[in-house]
């Protein structure tokens, strides 16, 4: 009854925000994303009459009772009623990147614990339905069950069944890609993406203009990705974070996921873009600016970086794979 697997985090080109159903965890709207190669989570899963409760390990920290650990027991009941099991787990978890602060760490941690809790249980689920149940756990680690470029289907169905990550195009698709990532700040966020986005569905006057406009979004992106088009994605990705953020900034109250390096990088990506250096950003709930940009380009960037005040890291990314088995177990 224990099982490990591997997932990487996804970033999203078109992002998710907003849910229409809270407990099965369907979005307002579909989305597109890039799987990453280097940030990654390894999580063995033993599920065991020998545990009384649910002991949730991260990165050799115990989580205590509270509402980090929540999201994850909520994640392991919603796996052991697809097994139908009773049985309480321990989950030992390793991530190679911060979590908890924008950087899509839920993404790939709940794709490892999908993927390794449900196979634990005894369950083979294909890519769909693995995704829907990763989904269950964290809407964006449906995302993450697959590599390459990821759409995550809205769906239509009150039970879900039709929403899910569907794969657009593998990780070798196109292998200039890159994903150049900023981290400015490596403390936890305030503001969870699950709270933030309730609130801004509930309370920001703009939250339909952001759904009427999605669905052109999604087709740009998937049309430039298709003929590798690296303007029209690189353009409709910042479009769309910039309508994001501004959902969230006119949320009442207010929520800014952003810090000064953040804005002091956003400003300089476009003033070297004017200069003829094209590469673009796009930013989750968090302070990190990933910046979207072709491989030729990647020293000159990295070298430009290096001369902005408050970057505390640079991770570089291309597409990477979805999760996967291992034999590797943690304990
Ligand atoms: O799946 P969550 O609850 O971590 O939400 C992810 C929200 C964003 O990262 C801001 C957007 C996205 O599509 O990944």
């Amino acid at each position: 009854m224990k099982a490990s697997s591997k997932a990487n985090s996804n970033i999203a080109l078109i992002k998710y925000w907003g849910k229409r159903d809270k407990k099965l965890i369907l979005p307002q709207n579909s989305s597109v994303s890039m799987t990453l190669d280097s940030m990654g989570v390894h999580t063995t899963v033993e599920f065991d009459e020998k545990y009384d409760k649910d002991i949730v390990i991260i990165n050799d920290q115990e989580l205590p009772e509270g509402e980090g650990k929540k999201e994850v027991t909520d994640a392991l009941d919603a796996i052991r009623e697809r097994g139908k099991s009773q049985l309480k787990a321990k989950v030992l978890s390793k991530s190679n990147f911060p979590i908890g602060a924008g950087l899509a760490s839920s993404a790939a941690g709940l794709a490892a614990l999908a993927l390794a809790g449900t196979k634990a249980l005894g369950l083979d689920l294909d890519s769909r339905e693995l995704s829907i149940m990763a989904r269950r756990c964290s809407g964006s680690a449906s995302r993450s069950v697959d590599g390459g470029f990821v759409q995550w289907i809205r769906g239509e169905q009150e039970d879900g069944l039709d929403s899910y990550g569907k794969q657009l195009f593998p990780e070798d698709h196109w292998p200039e890609f890159r994903m150049v990532v900023a981290i400015t700040s490596l403390a936890e966020k305030k503001i969870k993406s699950r709270a933030g986005m309730s609130k801004t569905v509930d309370n920001c006057p703009y939250y339909n203009c952001w759904l009427n406009t999605i669905d052109e979004d999604i087709e740009k992106v998937k049309d430039g990705l298709a003929r590798k088009d690296f303007t029209l994605v690189g353009r409709t990705a910042e479009e769309n974070c910039m309508k994001m953020h501004a959902l969230m900034i006119t949320t009442k109250p207010s929520i800014i996921y952003w810090n000064p390096a953040t804005m002091r990088i956003l400003h300089s990506v476009m003033e070297w873009r004017d200069d003829g250096l094209e590469s673009y950003f796009t930013i989750d709930a968090g302070p990190q600016v990933k910046i979207i940009c072709l491989e030729k380009d990647l020293k000159t960037i990295k070298e430009k970086l290096k001369g902005i005040e408050g970057i505390e890291d640079v991770v570089i990314c291309k597409p990477g794979k979805g999760a996967e088995l291992t034999e590797d177990h943690l304990f």
